[in-house]
């Protein structure tokens, strides 16, 4: 159902997120700007359809519940970590954190999202 959108908006998020970056590095700050605000759209695709996703799991006695809102709640901590990353570097601020908070979340999201979760696209 939902999961390929899913899965096709956080991986275009990432992208985004380093062309941003990339962009911002070799100095074309308006560019990385409108970047920037494609990539704030895509969050709300992001989180349309894992709030899709997370409904499923409130229907009945759904054993993975728990793991379904610790889920969705790493991924909303993925994207703030990006937003904190992405403003650290262009306020020239140690972007450390931010960084260490998005490999953390991110590891999560995909343990969790492909490997525990029921409704997986390749190890389902
Ligand atoms: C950038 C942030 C995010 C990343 C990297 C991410 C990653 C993933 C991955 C890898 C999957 C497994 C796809 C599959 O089923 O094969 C998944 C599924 C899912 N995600 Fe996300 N996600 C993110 C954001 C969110 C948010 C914000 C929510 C909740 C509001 C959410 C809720 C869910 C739910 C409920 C599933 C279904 C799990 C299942 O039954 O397999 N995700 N996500």
């Amino acid at each position: 159902m939902n999961t390929h959108l899913h899965i096709t908006a956080w991986a275009l998020a990432f992208i985004l997120f380093i062309v941003a970056v990339i962009l911002h590095k070799q100095g074309s700050e308006k560019a990385s700007k409108i970047v920037q605000m494609i990539l704030r759209l895509d969050y709300l695709l992001i989180l349309y359809s894992g709030g899709d996703l997370i409904a499923t799991f409130f229907k009945g006695d759904n054993p993975y519940l728990v793991e379904a809102i610790i889920k969705g709640l790493a991924g909303v901590w993925v994207i703030a970590a990006m937003e904190m990353t992405l403003g650290k570097i262009k306020d020239n601020d140690s972007a450390k954190a931010g960084w260490i908070q998005l490999v953390v979340a991110f590891l999560i999201t995909i343990a969790l999202g492909f490997f525990r979760l029921p409704n997986g696209v390749w190890f389902g």
